[in-house]
């Protein structure tokens, strides 16, 4: 096995772990079939309340951070000659340190989004990736990530649409990793990963248009 296919396999089983439709399943509840039907966070916390959806969105956020940082912390706690070589300067704003192994952690979070929208724990459905995606920007780039939540609040708040508010967010940060100076492999990671998500919200889409998206509603028990 090559290094990238273990990648590969290993951030696809973490991506498949079906967090949302445990989550809710253990309050009772098959995901698939209440709200938006989607079994991300925001459809948990819209059926099964805040505390619910707070914690799948925490749970696939460190699937998708271990998934990516795996191959990068390995080889931090095991330096090899090679890997020590193959630090170079990829410019200003990295938190990261670019080692070679960095396209195994894109390949990690690649895997990681296509096993959490297309699970095999769930017949291949799954989720649109926001929370996942998230985890893996963390490690890679967060300080576009950073810029990226910027983008999520100010339209959240501004339209109450989460759907709007995760697509723009999601162009937002190969855009942040552009002007940040990041390497073309995360800038362009970033950019096919926000056509990713803005696919995988294609009912969001035709609702949004039509005017028959569900706005951010807190339960009556919050409202207080
Ligand atoms: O990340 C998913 C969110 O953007 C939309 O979720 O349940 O409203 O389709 P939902």
């Amino acid at each position: 096995l090559t290094p990238l296919l273990i990648a590969a396999v290993v951030g696809y089983f973490l991506g498949a772990l079906p967090f949302g439709w445990l989550v809710a399943r253990s309050r009772g509840i098959n995901i698939f079939e209440h709200g938006s039907k989607n079994p991300g966070a925001t459809n948990v916390r819209r059926v099964c309340g805040k505390g619910p959806g707070n914690l799948v969105f925490f749970l696939d956020a460190v699937k998708g951070a271990v998934a990516t940082g795996w191959p990068i912390w390995a080889v931090a706690l095991f330096p090899t000659e090679g890997s020590k070589l193959a630090r170079v300067d990829i410019g200003s704003f990295n938190l990261v340190p670019p080692f070679a192994e960095f396209h195994l952690a894109v390949a990690g979070l690649v895997a990681a989004l296509i096993g959490h929208s297309f699970s095999c724990f769930t017949k291949f459905k799954g989720g649109k990736g926001v929370a996942t995606a998230s985890g893996g920007f963390l490690v890679l780039m967060p300080l576009p990530l950073l810029c990226g939540l910027g983008v999520w609040l100010a339209t959240f708040y501004t339209t109450r649409y989460v759907s709007l508010a995760s697509m723009l967010a999601a162009i937002a940060l190969p855009i942040a990793a552009f002007f940040f100076k990041q390497p073309n492999l995360l800038i362009g990671l970033g950019g096919v990963i926000a056509l990713f998500v803005v696919l995988r919200h294609r009912a969001n889409i035709t609702r949004l248009l039509n005017g028959t998206e569900s706005k951010f509603v807190k339960k009556p028990a919050e409202q207080t």
